[in-house]
């Protein structure tokens, strides 16, 4: 296609971008960026600039970029049935074939999936499931839902106010009532510096058993937190968290939602996040992953107890007035089942084990010991670093200063993209589970060189 030079002129008189400064935008202050082409871990846009994509996309592009296997099924599906609904009992085989593929990969108690189209939806789903068990159960009182203070679940009504991030909260009026937040279990951050991790798994439980005292357990329906803290920070837990808070919810029937829509498919070198900790939810969101985002698809995977109840709601109620025109849509289907299937075949999960643990070596190696580096941390194929004013006082920026924003331009300029995570000044990392060992040192060795021109 001849090249457009009215293209940047359409963009900013047309396009409502997402989580973008409209005003700079608009205005022409803040830079567009139009992309074009990728393949593996590289994107390529419109000028010809390559760039080694350390986050794949949103963490979504697991299996890396130009995968003409995944890009043939999508086709060949679009040719034989571009669509047909789901309701009512209908189905496509690429639809089926891929809900058993979940299940088949799904810890052992879950029963179901319902399928959506992003994490947001697919968390709104779990919400309205949860609030359906419990009225059909005779509970109508049990519905607040728990989330933790930066934890990251969409940015719906609902979804955005289990989101315990200032910025998705600030004039739209949420969270709303139904949600209320708890501590993060955000070690780095912890009330007192002095805290060893079991005592600030201890402080974690505490102030989850306070709320629930405040609120009444009869009243809480649900507990949601992600496996590892994704857009708040990339934080993995503390030893021993899951199993801690798992009691807290099971002593006091609380239903626990495991939010994989990062951690499903192998972002932590293991198939799903429940499993690499021990966790027994009884729904499980899905999401990015599930197709490596060749096109958008969810899921809310549902467990054998909750299933239980929500067959008995429609043997006393009729059909679960729930559906989305496009749930389970064929071509989302299609991308899913080659998805998974190229996972296995290429073992990437092992990859991502593998490189993701280079990764984080390589970071620690690169800027470990800088000054302003105050934590380097990761799972699987993620890496985090936060960046403070003074390492032994652990004193944070100003959030006026934007040295997170300053270092992911930085990167940029070296031709590697980071993400500057909304909350704090902290660099996040989320490669392709594709990534070799020479391009993870070539980010941390990039990172080195952004640190060095912006905190010298
Ligand atoms: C853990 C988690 N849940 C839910 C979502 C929302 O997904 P979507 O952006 O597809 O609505 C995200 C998105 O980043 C996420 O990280």
């Amino acid at each position: 296609m001849l090249k457009n030079d009215q293209l940047d002129a359409w963009d900013r008189d047309n396009f409502f971008h997402p989580s973008t400064h409209l005003g700079q935008f608009a205005r022409g202050e803040a830079p567009n960026r139009v992309i074009k082409t990728a393949k593996g871990s590289h994107i390529t846009d419109r000028d010809g600039n390559e760039l080694l994509d350390a986050f794949a996309g949103l963490y979504c592009v697991n299996v890396g970029y130009g995968r003409q296997e995944i890009a043939e099924a999508i086709a060949d599906q679009a040719k034989e049935l571009a669509y047909y609904h789901a309701y009512v009992g209908h189905g496509t085989e690429v639809s089926i074939t891929l809900s058993k593929m979940i299940l088949d990969r799904a810890p052992d108690h879950m029963s179901k999936v319902y399928f959506g189209l992003s994490g947001s939806d697919a968390n709104e789903t779990n919400v309205k499931l949860i609030w359906y068990y419990n009225n059909i159960l005779g509970r109508p009182e049990k519905k607040k839902i728990i989330s933790r203070w930066r934890g990251y679940h969409g940015s719906g009504l609902m979804t955005g106010s289990l989101t315990g991030l200032e910025l998705f909260h600030k004039k739209f009026d949420l969270p709303l009532a139904q949600v209320i937040h708890t501590e993060a279990p955000y070690y780095y951050r912890r009330p007192d510096f002095n805290m060893t991790e079991a005592d600030f798994v201890d402080h974690c439980v505490a102030e989850l058993e306070n709320l629930i005292e405040e609120e009444g357990a009869d009243t809480i329906a649900a507990f949601i937190g992600e496996p590892v803290l994704g857009t708040g920070g990339i934080v993995p837990p503390p030893a021993g968290y899951w199993e801690a808070i798992q009691k807290v919810l099971e002593k006091h029937d609380i239903l626990l939602v495991a939010d994989e829509v990062v951690t499903g498919f192998g972002r932590l070198g293991s198939m799903f996040g429940s499993e690499h900790y021990g966790l027994k939810p009884d729904l499980i969101t899905i999401a990015k992953g599930l197709t490596s985002a060749y096109a958008p698809l969810s899921g809310s995977i549902v467990s054998d107890k909750m299933w239980k109840v929500l067959e008995q709601g429609t043997d006393e109620n009729g059909p679960i007035g729930h559906g989305w025109t496009y749930s389970a849509h064929p071509i989302g289907a299609a991308a899913g089942v080659a998805n998974l299937k190229l996972l296995d075949d290429l073992k990437l999960i092992d990859n991502a084990a593998k490189v993701g643990a280079h990764l984080n070596a390589a970071m620690k190696d690169a800027i470990g010991d800088h000054a302003n580096v105050g934590d380097i941390r990761g799972e699987g194929m993620l890496c985090a670093v936060e960046f403070v004013k003074d390492r032994e006082t652990r004193t944070f920026f100003d959030a006026s200063d934007k040295v997170g924003y300053g270092l992911a331009a930085a990167l940029l300029e070296q031709g590697v993209i980071g993400r500057a995570m909304p909350q704090g000044d902290i660099m996040g990392f989320a490669p392709p589970f594709c990534l070799t060992e020479a391009e993870a040192e070539e980010i941390a060795g990039k990172m080195a060189k952004a640190v060095q021109s912006v905190l010298g």
